[in-house]
């Protein structure tokens, strides 16, 4: 039973554990990922087939019936098993007929979790071999755009400077078309840096991700900038945020269609950007050079790492780097244990090019914060074309941990 592939989902890490141990193996014979949109990307992604996955009781109930029915169209193969530490109200009638294979009550103690979790190997091994398919659905798209999202958990500290300029530069070096996506919902101001407004609606957005063609996904994005398509709606600090499964659908749509998608995620860590962080490559950590900026970078970090998210997907920017604060990137990286990917100079063309509504880097292309964003921009898109085409969320999964080359595998020092 060792050969199967089981997979935890869903935090606290420490279910993992649990699940093995109710297993009898060693924690790192069982997968582990942080949720359940990293599960889905786990099951997209050209790893391995998964013969199981077993959901954490803090996976929610919305969330696991949306991966079942995710599963049910891409990997028929995988079965599910939800964990709950509580009954489940009612709803077992509809996690059935999600295809969910059984809900185990933890309360109940370890050993309804191994049968219920035997039977979904057995009931997986047994399908895998009356179709001999592997468990993979036929024509599954494995080819996709990278998405890069910019985050910071301190305003005003240059994520929207950075993301539109980055998804510019990309566009630039790539010459293919890029996107831009503004989820900051509430006050998002990444057309202002090209000097337009946005036209969709939130609805329309996330009605994208209900299998847009690509036609539409144009007609609901604006070209911004030479190859660079944004997307976003009006400011409306009233506005419901989306929930996060109409994000993670409305991320995928549009990675489809692009080579590139720059996120400018909001600053909090709602639901949406929690999925965006899952369906992210790359997640570029923007700071200010002050003791403050550093201090929220250090705790965004932890945060996110906290929930699972691997450390080889971040990377570190500082802003207004030349700033003479007396601190420096030896500083940062010593206290974040992480290097720092660039530093961006401070700019007097930054606010008078956002003035303009035209961004540095087709502005003032030869000027010091233009290079140093194109060369990022470079980098990036140099490394992803190295690796050629990446899953998105590495798998906590020792023993079939793959090696990556390139910026985009590159390791923290820790
Ligand atoms: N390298 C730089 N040199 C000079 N000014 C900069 C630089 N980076 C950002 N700024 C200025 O700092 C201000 C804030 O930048 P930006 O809007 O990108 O921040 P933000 O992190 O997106 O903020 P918010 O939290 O409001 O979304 C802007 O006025 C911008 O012009
Ligand atoms: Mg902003």
């Amino acid at each position: 039973m060792t050969d199967a592939s089981v997979v935890a989902v869903g935090t606290p890490q420490s279910f993992r554990q649990q699940l093995a141990r109710s297993l009898e193996l060693e924690a790192e014979e069982v997968g582990w990922v942080q949720s359940a949109t990293a599960a889905e990307e786990l099951l997209i992604g050209p790893y391995h087939t998964v013969d199981v996955l077993v959901l954490s009781p803090e996976v929610k109930e919305a969330d696991a019936l949306g991966l079942a029915e995710f599963v049910g169209r891409t990997s028929p193969g995988t079965a599910i098993v939800l964990v709950r530490d509580h009954t489940w109200n009612g709803l077992l009638p509809a996690a059935m007929r999600a295809g969910i294979r059984d809900v185990v009550d933890m309360t109940q103690g370890t050993d309804e979790l191994r049968e219920a979790v035997e039977r979904a190997i057995a009931w997986a091994a047994n399908l895998r071999s009356a179709t001999a398919s592997g468990g993979k659905a036929e024509g599954v798209r494995t080819q996709r755009g990278h998405i890069i999202s910019i985050f910071s958990s301190k305003g005003g500290s240059g994520k929207t400077f950075l993301t539109t300029n980055l998804a510019t530069a990309i566009a630039q070096v790539t010459g293919e078309d890029t996107a831009l996506v503004d989820l900051d919902v509430d006050m998002g101001d990444v057309f202002t840096y090209f000097g337009r407004e946005p036209t969709a609606s939130v609805t329309d957005l996330m009605e994208l991700g209900e299998g847009a063609d690509r036609a539409r996904v144009r007609e609901v994005g604006v070209e911004v900038a030479p190859h660079t398509w944004a997307f976003g709606a009006p400011p409306d600090p009233a506005a419901e945020a989306p929930a996060g499964e109409a994000i993670g659908k409305f991320l995928r749509t549009i990675r489809n269609e692009f080579g590139f998608v720059i996120v400018d995620a909001s600053v909090d860590y709602s639901d949406s950007a929690l999925v965006c962080f899952d369906l992210s490559d790359m997640i570029c950590l923007v700071t200010s050079l002050d003791v403050v900026g550093v201090k929220h970078l250090s705790k965004a970090l932890d945060t996110l790492l906290t929930i699972g998210l691997p450390r080889e997907r971040f990377r570190v920017v500082l802003n207004r780097a030349d700033s003479k604060v007396g601190l420096d990137a030896s500083d940062v990286e010593r206290v974040m244990k992480i290097r720092v990917d660039a530093m961006i100079p401070s700019s007097r063309l930054v606010p008078t090019s956002l003035n303009k509504g035209r961004p540095v880097v087709l502005e003032e292309p030869g000027s010091e914060v233009a290079q140093a964003i194109s060369s990022l921009a470079a980098r990036f898109a140099g490394s992803a074309s190295q690796v050629g085409e990446l899953g998105g969320t590495e798998v906590v999964d020792d023993r079939k941990q793959q090696k990556k080359k390139g910026l985009f595998a590159r390791s923290g020092k820790s």
